[in-house]
């Protein structure tokens, strides 16, 4: 713990867990109020302004917002260090999707444009092109300007949205995407009816949660169709962003593969009653952190996707059923093995692979869902070899 003087204030920086909090501290030591970020103060003074919002509007600002959200300042994703393993610091990672697509090529026929959704800092996209055998039309998705910046530094070819895409044949993925969506959270009321989570702020100028009614029918519209019932208290995160996302990949595709990678579940397994407090969690500083209402900006806010949601937009979107399977399987069938880098100690390359593919480790946390387009029926990576 330490004390600092800051302008008019005294602040108290209280370290847990590798994670510093920050307070501000009145003359006789009592805690005052948590100093807020630049953008928690924005959004702070928005809903004294306007009144509550929806969680969905706070998760988009925190992470979206142009200047000051966590994704749009550009935060180096994935980097090595932290506690938490990601997929795309790995180059055996890159390896591995650069072998789905030259089996997606082999399997259609033709040249394969391929569309990276949600690039992070590109270095993931430049390996992809580095392992491939010829040169490709490699273009990126990204919703973060920050980003958009950084991956064109490395030279890759990058949109705000699809809009600017016509169909084509193509592979298209997004590795860690649509976790990153914002949610609505919703609560059951132990009548049967749900409520949702607005965030409001308290007399004291604290954040807090507020229940109200549905911002919209189509929260109840997906859990009624996932014939999910949530009893009282029991909270849920409800990604609506995902039907627009699906149905905007699938425009793409003339002919070709989705492809999306992320740690989630059914709907069943996301919303059964053992897990009623959601999955939201938030990564500060690469530790894990509960309070999305600490460090707002400055830190990660995540959650499981629901894979029952991601497969029924598909399905509206034209592309029918998916293949689902853990990422472990996957990338062992595609030849992850044979990643044999120059230069590289062996010890190192191995390592790398097991993390990605092993059940105990990425190998499971992960679940690759791929769909093709009508004409095509068989897919890279698949069957899986038992
Ligand atoms: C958790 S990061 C993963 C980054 C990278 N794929 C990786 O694996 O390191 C989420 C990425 O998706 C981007 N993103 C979030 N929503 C998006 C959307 N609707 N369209 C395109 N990109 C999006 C973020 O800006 C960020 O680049």
């Amino acid at each position: 713990m330490s004390i600092i003087v800051q302008g008019s204030y005294i602040a108290l920086i209280v370290r847990y867990s590798n994670v510093e909090f920050l307070y501000q501290v009145d003359s006789g030591g009592g805690v005052v109020n948590r100093i807020e970020t630049p953008l928690g103060s924005i959004i702070r003074d928005y809903i004294l302004a306007h009144g509550p919002i929806t969680f969905r509007e706070f998760m988009a600002q925190a992470l979206f917002h142009p200047e000051l959200g966590f994704y749009s300042k550009g935060p180096d994703i994935g980097s090595i260090g932290g506690t938490f393993n990601t997929n795309a610091m790995f180059p055996a990672f890159a390896f591995g999707l650069a072998r789905a697509v030259e089996q997606a090529e082999a399997m259609v026929g033709e040249p394969l444009r391929i569309v990276e959704f949600g690039a992070g800092t590109g270095e993931l996209g430049a390996r992809i092109l580095s392992f491939l055998s010829h040169p490709h039309e490699y273009v990126v998705v990204e919703a973060s300007h920050g980003l958009r910046r950084k991956q064109e530094a490395l030279g890759l070819k990058v949109f705000e949205n699809v809009e600017a895409l016509g169909p084509a044949p193509s592979f298209v993925f997004g590795n860690e995407v649509v976790d990153a969506f914002p949610v609505h959270r919703v609560m059951g009321d132990g009548r049967g009816n749900l409520l949702e989570m607005y965030v409001a702020v308290d007399q004291r100028g604290c954040f807090t949660e507020e229940f109200g009614e549905l911002s919209t029918p189509q929260l109840s519209s997906r859990l009624a169709s996932e014939r999910v019932g949530l009893g009282r208290g029991h909270i849920a995160e409800v990604c609506l962003d995902i039907d627009p996302f699906i149905h905007g990949a699938a425009s793409i595709i003339s002919k070709g593969y989705l492809v999306i990678i992320d740690y989630g579940e059914s709907s069943s397994a996301l919303y059964h009653y053992t897990r009623k407090n959601g999955s939201l969690r938030c990564y500060y500083q690469q530790e894990q952190v509960h309070d999305p209402f600490d460090h707002i900006g400055d830190q990660d806010i995540t959650t499981d996707v629901d894979f029952t949601a991601l497969e029924a937009a598909a399905c509206s979107a034209g592309l029918g059923a998916a293949r689902r399977v853990w990422q472990g399987p996957w990338l062992e069938n595609l030849g992850i093995r044979q990643f044999q880098p120059p230069g590289v100690d062996p010890k190192d390359v191995n390592a790398q692979i097991e993390q990605l593919t092993h059940p105990a480790r990425l190998g499971s946390t992960f679940d690759v869902l791929l769909w093709n387009t009508s004409t095509i029926s068989n897919a890279p990576g698949f069957p899986i070899k038992t």
